[in-house]
Formats: structure tokens, C-alpha cells, sequence
């Protein structure tokens, strides 16, 4: 895929995000937020024997950490919950494929962070 189609995508995320809404019964809900810029994140997930079951989240944002999270949420949704643990920003910023500044890429990782402690905070529960 060359850049304006990876731009296109970022931006259709944006516009019409697919994983964006609440789950009333999540198990999991974690909230972060970009200290430079104040941007937030919160996710919510429902999991069901060892499976991401159900996943959204809520937001307030620029582009890249808004449509990152939303195609976050379409990677991980029905893989293990130990697929999710192993899954590192390495994977995240590959399968992403754009060229992102350091400013840049704590818009990318946002979402990522949150999925972390979305799923931390299951696992120290149960
Ligand atoms: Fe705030 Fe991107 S500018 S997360």
C-alpha cells in the first residue's frame, strides 16, 4: 500500500469509526490520554473463555489516534487474551505501515496503551 492509501484509510477510520460505542456490561474499562495534547481514549472490553469477546472505545482526538484505535479494536477482537498480551507495538506499527514522527507516534500508541490496562485490569481481577 503506498502512503495516501494508508492516509485514506486513517482518514475513513476517522470519519466512520467501526468499533466506537460502550459495552454497559464490559468486564474490563481503561482510560488514557496524551499528556502533550490531552487527547483521550477509553476502552471497553468483554471477555469470555480467554477470548476478546466484545471491544469499543470512546475518544477525543486527532485523526491518527482515533482511526488507530478503531483499527486496533478489528485486530484484536475474538483473538486470545494472550495473543493481545504478545501483541507489541512492533506488530501495531507494522501493520499501521505509516511513517510517524515521535510527536506522531504517541497519537498511534494511544490506544495501545489502553488496550494494555484494559486487559491488565481483567486479569488482576479474575
Ligand atoms: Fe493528541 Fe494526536 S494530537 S493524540
Amino acid at each position: 500500500m503506498n502512503s495516501e492509501i494508508y492516509r485514506e484509510t486513517i482518514l475513513e477510520h476517522y470519519a466512520n469509526p467501526v468499533n466506537a460505542g460502550d459495552i454497559p456490561d464490559a468486564d474490563a474499562t481503561a482510560r488514557d490520554f496524551n499528556p502533550s495534547c490531552g487527547d483521550v481514549v477509553e476502552i471497553q472490553a468483554k471477555f469470555s473463555d480467554g477470548i476478546v469477546k466484545d471491544i469499543k472505545f470512546r475518544g477525543e482526538g486527532c485523526a491518527i489516534s482515533q482511526s488507530s484505535v478503531d483499527i486496533l479494536l478489528g485486530i484484536v477482537k475474538n483473538k486470545t487474551i494472550a495473543e493481545v498480551e504478545n501483541f507489541t507495538t512492533e506488530d501495531f506499527l507494522e501493520i499501521l505501515g505509516i511513517e510517524l514522527s515521535p510527536l506522531r507516534l504517541k497519537c498511534a500508541l494511544l490506544g495501545l496503551n489502553t488496550l494494555k490496562t484494559a486487559v491488565h485490569t481483567y486479569l488482576t481481577r479474575v
